[in-house]
């Protein structure tokens, strides 16, 4: 059972109307790979997400960038899963670095989130991945584990969950992982989904590389076995993403 290739386009913050207008007409003109091969889909701020929506190809869907941990109501600025359904958003993001690190979201926020919106019916690419002092004093693999733990405890079926790791030192850095540090990382979360989820969950789940990926870059970060996709943030911007995407031939 083939994992399918898929490749997310986190647009954080970033795009006026006009840019997210040009963005889409690039995305809708690449010849890409067929929708069995690769899965793709992109990542706006909330605002475009019904542009982008009604009016991307038909076979590349949309990610929310963040949604709030239980039934909406009283908590302003925030966004429901709920609400994400009910516009017919069927992916979101959630436990990105940059939501942990400045707006201190904690392990087990983003596990009960994860698990709220897996309730909801929405698909998720779960973040996870250490800051450079954790990787140099030897504790990737504890950090990246606890975080995947936390939505272990509360999630059992993983059928619609993207696990994304992304190491921080390598975000909007230009200084990627390496094909061997991805590969190393990817294949112990593997490991790890197998002792405390089921072989099943370690062999199915996607695990998906970001941080610096470019279409530079790509192909051969996609060679390794336990790299199944990627989540782009600067190159999902531009014409380049479309390279990215082909790294799945
Ligand atoms: O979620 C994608 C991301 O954090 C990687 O960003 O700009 O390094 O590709 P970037």
């Amino acid at each position: 059972m083939g994992r399918k290739f898929f490749v997310g386009g986190n647009w954080k913050c970033n795009g006026t109307s006009e840019e997210v207008k040009k963005i889409v007409s690039t995305l809708n003109a690449g010849e890409v790979p067929s929708q069995d091969v690769v899965e793709v889909v992109v990542s706006p701020p909330f605002v475009f997400l019904q542009l982008v929506k009604s009016s991307l190809r038909p076979e590349f869907h949309v990610a929310a960038q963040n949604c709030w941990v239980k039934k909406g109501g009283a908590f302003t600025g925030e966004v429901s899963a709920e609400m994400l359904v009910n516009l017919g958003i069927p992916w979101v993001i959630l436990g990105h670095s940059e939501r942990r690190l400045i707006l201190n979201e904690s392990n087990e926020f983003v596990g009960d989130k994860v698990a709220y919106a897996l309730s909801k019916g929405l698909k998720v690419i779960a973040c996870v991945g250490e800051t450079l002092e954790q990787r140099e004093s030897g504790s990737t693999m504890e950090v990246v584990a606890a975080q995947t733990k936390a939505i272990a405890d509360k999630v059992s079926n993983w059928a619609d969950v993207v696990l994304a790791y992304e190491p921080v030192w390598a975000i909007g850095t230009g200084k990627v992982a390496s094909p061997a540090q991805a590969q190393e990382v990817h294949s112990e979360l593997r490991k790890w989904l197998q002792a405390n989820t089921s072989p099943e969950v370690a062999a199915t789940t996607r695990i998906i590389y970001g941080g610096s990926v470019s279409g530079a870059n790509c192909k051969e970060l996609a060679a390794k076995p336990d790299v199944d996709g990627f989540l782009v943030g600067g190159a999902s911007l531009k014409p380049e993403f479309i390279d990215i995407i082909k790294a799945a031939e």
